[in-house]
């Protein structure tokens, strides 16, 4: 062993341990869980166990890039070749470095020549731990294949079940939890950017780990791109999970000194259930991704920092069908209800009438706009609200000046006729003439135009993947995307960016490097909204989920529901408001002004408490977000489907403060019926315990189905 690396590294928090084994020719996560106080040697070497039936001698280590060749029979972690003949990667630990919260290691292998860095960090603050991989080609002469780089890790023998996020256009982040196959777990994603289907994650669990108790891990890969996570179980009965960039034959070939980074690979543990596992990732990304001040990923520091605005989107508004007049009057109905950021979607630029046409000719349709977008937003300020765009800067039309001019600058695939999706192709952005010429193209609206606010938009799948010079190009692609809105936000770190992706397809902790909104879903139904925040919310904080009102019936499901049902959902997260606002009848219209005036005076308990799910029992669901100190929580019920009983369960709320006493009032809707009304009249006398509240629940009122009640808890 070399002389600058231990046998053993310890890193902790105040909850979480990391324990390293660096004994063998690579290191190998030992254990990361729950804190603990001391490692020595012999608990080290007490993972060593004895020789197996029909086995080795010597059972091979699960290491952080597992390779075949050295005993190890599961599926490789990373995978290398230089021609036919130099595939026996086998690299050798050289040295490490460590601090109190990151460790870095050094490996060689000599016959490839290749050096690879682990580079493991655990932020002090929540625990979470970012591990990446580099690899580099030190060979002067020839080109280095990456075939796969995966991070591996052990699992700890009572993670026997897991819960993915998955889903579809305009119903994603469904939760699905299941127990672990006995062979392997395969989530591949090859749609070129995040998907629908298949989000980075995984969260592992006990069989027994409910919203608040039981150990909890999850994962998630900080990546837009195709990636995969695995889990397998070895012959030998322990389990593995693997993660990272799923590349193609050939896609990704390191020139001689070239190098390789894997994305950031996140693993968050609680001891303390899913919802444990929860306020940690909403603390890691309020800590992390540029909310608060100094933080690492400097993303959007000072867009962060300010209080979302409420938005109306013009989409399901009008459609393709926006121009002066219309956005005018929309703008005064926007500013009537206490809207504070105007969104021009879809359709404003030249002969964008339909979504067969115009993408990639970025400037303003005159016959819509004949003055410009200038006055428009001017207009938007006078009225004190924020002009926003929307813009799809990756896709071109082939009914577009920009592919008459330049047809050689999409994706494609040798030979083969194009395959348009929703009418477009994809340019390739890791050109530098088109990057250059998509980051003018941003430059000169948003120089022109004040806009704060861009919704970036990449509306399909890339299934043709290759570039002009024969390459298989997602990575590629990935990477110029991050380069293009780095760019975008370095010039104009005023301007908030949206990551949409035909609603949820490009949710990931990568994108969050650039974007400071998320579009999680095109579906505006406020019932299946419910089970897509839940999902969103298991990763990710309210402020960063956009989350409208939509018009009734729902363009996507048909559901018609009452304006007090709708409001009442979208004012949990970055609310917005997407409907025709001017055909609103009087008693819709006033209910929605009363929603965002009730989201506005909890906005800041919303965009920075503890979001907490109660427990779901028959057909309602319910959650709140509590204040830091406990004083204060907003709480829902919603009921979902038609109840089988009279009354509604309790509920057993958590995050209260046992020993504090609190008032409870009913907030919303504001419409009750009768007897909701002497409900509400009776509560208003009332304190509670915090203990009472948690322990035997508080009663409710009848409610009818696809309904909710907001409850607004304070100290007293
Ligand atoms: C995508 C988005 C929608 C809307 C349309 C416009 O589908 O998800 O919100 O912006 O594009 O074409």
């Amino acid at each position: 062993m070399p002389e600058s690396v231990d046998r053993f590294y310890h890193l902790k928090n105040k909850a979480v341990s990391l324990v390293v084994d660096a004994r063998g020719s690579q290191p190998a996560i030992a254990y990361f869980g729950a804190r603990l106080a001391n490692v020595n040697e012999p608990m080290i070497e007490q993972l060593d166990r004895h020789e197996a039936p029909a086995s080795l001698p010597v059972e091979p280590a699960v290491t952080l890039s597992t390779t075949h060749g050295m005993g190890y029979l599961g599926h490789p972690g990373l995978a290398v070749h230089r021609g036919r003949n130099r595939w026996q990667v086998n690299p050798q630990l050289v040295a490490c470095e460590a601090s109190e919260s990151e460790l870095r290691f050094t490996s060689t292998c000599e016959r490839l020549s290749v050096e690879i860095t682990h580079c493991l960090r655990l932020d002090k603050e929540t625990g979470v731990l970012a591990l990446t991989t580099a690899l580099r080609n030190t060979d002067a002469t020839t080109s280095l294949s990456v075939d796969q780089c995966l991070v591996t890790l052990p699992m700890q023998d009572h993670f026997t079940d897991a819960v993915e996020l998955t889903g579809r256009w305009g119903y994603e982040l469904q939760q699905n939890r299941f127990q672990l196959p006995h062979s392997s777990l395969v989530r591949e994603n090859r749609a070129g950017r995040t998907s629908h289907h298949l989000h980075p994650s995984l969260k592992l669990l006990s069989a027994n780990t409910t919203l608040d108790s039981g150990d909890a891990l999850d994962i998630q890969l900080a990546w837009s791109g195709n990636h995969t996570i695995r889990t397998e179980q070895l012959a030998d009965g322990r389990r593995v999970l693997q993660a990272g960039e799923l590349l193609g034959v050939g896609e990704l070939e390191l020139l001689p000194g070239e190098g390789y980074t894997t994305p950031e690979c996140l693993l968050c543990f609680s001891a303390d259930g899913m919802n444990g596992l929860t306020q940690q990732w909403h603390r890691y990304v309020r800590s992390n991704y540029g909310i608060s001040d100094d933080t690492p990923h400097n993303t959007h520091g000072s867009v962060l920092k300010q209080q979302r605005p409420v938005q109306l989107n013009t989409w399901e508004a009008c459609y393709f069908d926006v121009n002066e007049p219309t956005v005018l009057e929309l703008i005064d109905k926007a500013a009537d209800l206490g809207i504070e950021r105007f969104v021009l979607d879809d359709g404003w630029f030249c002969g964008r009438d339909n979504d067969q046409t115009s993408l990639g000719d970025w400037q303003v349709d005159e016959h819509k706009f004949p003055s410009g977008l200038t006055p428009i937003a001017a207009y938007c300020h006078k009225k004190g609200l924020e002009f926003g765009l929307w813009i799809e800067p990756e896709m071109v039309s082939p009914d577009s000046d920009l592919y008459r001019a330049h047809p050689d600058w999409v994706l494609g695939f040798s030979n083969v006729p194009l395959i348009e999706a929703r009418n477009q192709l994809v340019l390739d952005l890791d050109r530098k003439e088109v990057a250059n010429h998509l980051f003018e193209t941003i430059s000169d609206l948003l120089t022109e135009i004040p806009i704060s606010y861009l919704k970036w938009d990449m509306n399909r799948d890339i299934h043709q993947m290759e570039n002009a010079q024969g390459q298989r190009a997602v990575h590629r692609q990935t990477l110029a995307l991050y380069a293009l809105m780095a760019r975008v936000r370095d010039h104009f770190p005023h301007v908030a960016i949206e990551s949409c992706a035909s609603g949820g397809g490009r949710m990931d902790m990568g994108v969050l490097e650039y974007a400071s909104r998320f579009w999680p879903s095109d579906t505006n139904d406020a019932l299946d909204r419910i089970a897509v925040q839940r999902g969103f919310l298991s990763i990710l904080p309210p402020e960063l989920m956009g989350s409208h009102v939509g018009p009734s019936p729902c363009h996507l499901t048909g559901r018609q529901h009452a304006m007090a049902f709708r409001a009442g959902v979208a004012l949990w997260g970055h609310m917005g408001v997407e409907a025709d606002i001017r055909a609103l009848s009087e008693d819709d219209r006033s209910t929605l002004e009363a929603a965002i005036s009730l989201h506005k005076e909890h906005r800041h308990l919303l965009h920075s408490g503890r979001y907490v799910e109660h427990e779901q029992i028959a057909q309602q669901v319910a959650w709140s977000v509590v204040s830091d100190d406990q004083s204060e929580a907003l709480s829902a019920v919603a009921t979902l489907h038609t109840p089988t009983a009279a009354f509604p369960k309790r509920i057993r709320f958590r995050g209260l403060d046992a020993s504090k006493q609190y008032h409870v009032q009913v907030v919303w809707p504001q419409g009750l019926s009768e007897k909701q009304a002497s409900y509400r009249d009776q509560l208003k006398s009332q304190r509670l315990g915090g203990d009472w509240l948690q322990q035997a629940g508080l009663t409710l009122p009848i409610m009818h189905p696809e309904s909710l009640l907001i409850f607004h808890l304070t100290e007293v």
